[in-house]
């Protein structure tokens, strides 16, 4: 790895754990110039880190969802469709116009098609559903996509009480909601989850090559 790849990657981890509790692989770094950490690890903790703000971001937006819907004045629920998904994609698509880093929220059921797997995702996806695999625990390969040299994240998504007002049983699901969701997504295929249920990853693939990390700009 090249050493300004590792000054951004630290610099980022350095403001990230400034904010974030301390999570999986976060004990094994220091900030010191006598630091040695390898590229692997590097990678490592920013994808987690990645993963772990997005999450965070959806989370704030499920647990907002009246406060979004309810109209300021006379106080009447008006559902806008900003659900955790629908800004996650919005910030996945402009933080990867800004570092050529993407993030994604997938799943083998699915409400939008355009959230589908690719091989990779599929076959982690799939080892997440096995019942002996450790709840939480990411995936990692370094791999090429279109001969480009990659990071490859991804970690399971689990249901919480507050994903249950759209992904519950379709019964306790509001009525305007659940209008909305029949029209925007016919083929829905994820309702009737309960709290614990598996319901997909956050994948993240970093772009190993330094430019696309030094350069922030549309790639
Ligand atoms: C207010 C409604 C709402 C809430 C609350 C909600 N979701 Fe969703 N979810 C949606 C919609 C709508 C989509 C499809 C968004 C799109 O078009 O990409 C979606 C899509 C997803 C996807 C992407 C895969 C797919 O099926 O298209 C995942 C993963 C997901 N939701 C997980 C969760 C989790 C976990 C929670 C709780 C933290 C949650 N959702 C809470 C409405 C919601």
């Amino acid at each position: 790895m090249t050493k300004r790849l590792v000054i951004v990657t630290l610099f980022t981890l350095f403001l990230l754990a400034e904010t974030a509790p301390a999570t999986i692989g976060a004990d094994n770094i220091r900030y010191s110039e006598s630091d040695t950490i390898t590229t692997d690890t590097a990678l490592y903790n920013l994808a987690e880190k990645l993963a772990e703000l997005l999450s965070t971001v959806r989370d704030v937006i499920a647990i907002n969802q009246v406060k979004i819907n309810t109209c300021y004045e006379g106080g009447h629920y008006d559902f806008k469709g900003l659900t955790p998904a629908a800004v996650g994609t919005q910030v996945c698509n402009y933080f990867n116009l800004s570092t050529g880093i993407k993030m994604k929220q997938t799943s083998l059921l699915l409400r939008n098609p355009k959230n589908a797997p690719d091989d990779w995702e599929r076959t982690a996806l799939e080892m997440f559903e096995e019942p002996d695999y450790p709840k939480g625990f990411p995936y990692t390969e370094v791999s090429t996509i279109h001969g480009e040299e990659v990071y490859r994240f991804i970690k399971p998504v689990y249901i919480s009480k507050a994903c249950l007002r759209c992904h519950g049983e379709r019964k306790s699901i509001r009525e305007d909601i659940l209008e909305y969701l029949e029209t925007h997504y016919p083929h829905d295929m994820t309702t009737g989850y309960r709290v614990g249920d598996l319901r997909g990853g956050i994948s993240i693939t970093i772009p190993i090559a330094e430019q696309r990390l030094t350069q922030p700009g549309p790639p």
